[in-house]
């Protein structure tokens, strides 16, 4: 493709942008309750274990593929093996059902911003309703959540109107996603220079403001509190890899595409661990920050921490406005930090999902970059307007599921197994080794072939015993739901990747290496 690729302004531009797209939503409010839901303090084994043993190799690979092979996730798969590009399409078209509804996420938190100013949470009942009363369950700041800002309607089959103020949020949302990568990294290594501090100054002030509140130690206690009993439990270590790779962006695509910009002989093992490590250490950091707001929750209201933690978008819509609300003085501030904390957080994560297709589509496809994002961008809001309806919600949880627990944990198996089993993994080690501070040595094939290729599988056939005994939502949605949403869509997506996987590049690395 000639010598013109693009290219990162520095090794720590690259870092930054690797970091900013790792470090988002799900380390804030997912990485804590999930650590609290699978054994507290215990979790965090699994969680170590999932990191060295999957996580950080699997970062080693993305990275190593991306940056010696200079494209895009299908186009430096396919130039391992041609039959390999498919797990690159489906990785970017995985990634891209997630940047629709986690966009839709931010224009939630947007739309929160503007209420932090006035705490509108804290007394809204809808018009002519009993107002809301605590002691049977019905909160404000629930019901401030369900009914006016998402208008939930009673199952995915209505899904009703889209959501006026949700639609200027989402539309605010991918134009700030198109004005951070107009210009490829450049523009992203710029904008990073922002979105990677701002959130962490903020989760400081709000890790300081949370130890410092009556009740915080019980929260950290309840947050940290191992039961080993949960190591037995297959699920609690599926969680666990399914968090890690989340977490870390690996197995769609991102770190493999912002690899490609980098110069060939950059360093790559190094630049993996700093990424990871930052990523998993701000994880731990940030549930010290929100199990001590909920301590302080649960202490005001005279409850157990239990009681008040609610999972996932619940703890970040819900219990964290009810638990700033109480708060003495400031609560204002404390809201508005927290909310541009999330958005700040979100939107480096969401444009490397874009870059990651935008380089896709434009390497493989060969169509000018900057009218693929543009096009991207578009597409993008417009697939996320099903989300901002009356039913998005329920759509939002179910596909949700399936992209994290048959998207990307499937790219990842199949990278692992492909590099690992069916390619000569010792040789990409040589060429990583040779421009690496720190070689990934012998470790790492053995990682890949060895523990993270029968482990993933192991999961993929566990997540689908499971789904068949119980399906998701324990009897919240009806079938027809699950099928469409959920297989509908991941076949759907599989067809896709198989088509788009058949023209286009040929070249292998093999032919590629034989000639020098
Ligand atoms: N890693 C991000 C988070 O923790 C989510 C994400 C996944 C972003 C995949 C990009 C790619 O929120």
């Amino acid at each position: 493709m000639g010598g013109k690729r693009e290219r990162w302004d520095s090794r720590s531009a690259f870092v930054l942008a690797a970091i900013g797209s790792a470090i988002g939503l799900g380390n804030v409010w997912r990485f804590p309750y999930i650590a609290y839901d699978n054994g507290g303090g215990a979790f965090l084994i699994p969680y170590f274990v999932a990191l060295l043993t999957a996580g950080i190799p699997l970062m080693i690979l993305e990275m190593g593929v991306g940056q010696i092979l200079q494209g895009g996730a299908p186009t430096a798969l396919a130039k391992v093996k041609k039959s390999f590009e498919w797990v690159g399409w489906y990785a970017i078209l995985v990634a891209a059902v997630i940047t629709f509804y986690y966009c839709v996420i931010m224009a939630w938190a947007m739309n929160y911003l503007i209420h932090s100013l006035t705490l509108k949470w804290s007394n809204w009942t809808p018009e002519g309703a009993i107002p809301a009363n605590p002691a049977e369950g019905i909160t404000y700041e629930g019901a401030f959540f369900n009914d006016f800002i998402l208008r939930v309607s009673d199952g995915p089959q209505h899904l009703g109107n889209i959501s006026t103020p949700l639609i200027i949020g989402l539309a605010i949302t991918w134009f700030l996603i198109y004005l951070s990568i107009r210009k490829g990294v450049l523009t992203v290594g710029k904008v990073v220079l922002v979105t990677v501090p701002l959130p962490f100054v903020l989760l400081i002030i709000l890790f300081f403001r949370g130890i410092t509140l009556p009740g915080a130690i019980d929260g950290i206690e309840a947050y940290l509190h191992p039961d080993f009993n949960a190591l037995k439990d297959i699920n609690v270590w599926a969680a666990a890899f399914g968090q890690i790779f989340f977490s870390l962006s690996v197995g769609f695509g991102v770190m493999i595409a912002y690899a490609s910009f980098r110069p060939k002989n950059s360093d790559i093992v190094n630049n993996a661990f700093i990424t990871s490590l930052a990523n998993c250490g701000t994880s731990f950091f940030a549930g010290f920050a929100v199990f001590s707001i909920l301590g302080y929750m649960a202490n005001v209201q005279g409850k157990e921490v239990a009681e008040v933690a609610s999972s996932g978008l619940g703890l970040a819509f819900v219990a964290f406005p009810t638990a700033i609300t109480l708060l003495p003085v400031g609560a204002q501030i404390v809201a508005v930090l927290f909310f541009l904390m999330l958005l700040a957080l979100g939107i480096d994560s969401a444009f490397s999902l874009v870059e990651a297709a935008s380089t896709a589509f434009s390497d493989e496809l060969k169509i000018n970059r900057h009218l693929t994002t543009v096009i991207l961008c578009v597409i993008g809001f417009i697939a996320g307007l099903v989300f901002i309806t009356d039913g998005g919600l329920h759509w939002l949880d179910i596909i949700d599921n399936w992209m994290n627990a048959w998207g990307l944990m499937v790219v990842a198996f199949f990278e692992a197994l492909l590099i690992g089993w069916f390619f000569n993994i010792g040789h990409l080690r040589d060429k990583i080794d040779q421009c690496s501070e720190i070689k990934a040595g012998k470790w790492w094939p053995f990682m890949i072939k060895w523990v993270a290729t029968p482990i993933l599988g192991i999961i993929i056939v566990w997540n689908y015993i499971n789904e068949s005994q119980h399906p998701y939502g324990n009897g919240a949605y009806p079938e027809w739901a699950l099928q469409q949403g959920g297989w509908g869509i991941m076949f759907v997506l599989l067809v896709l990747s198989f088509l788009l996987s058949t023209g286009g590049t040929s070249e292998f690395i093999s032919k590629e290496e034989a000639a020098k």
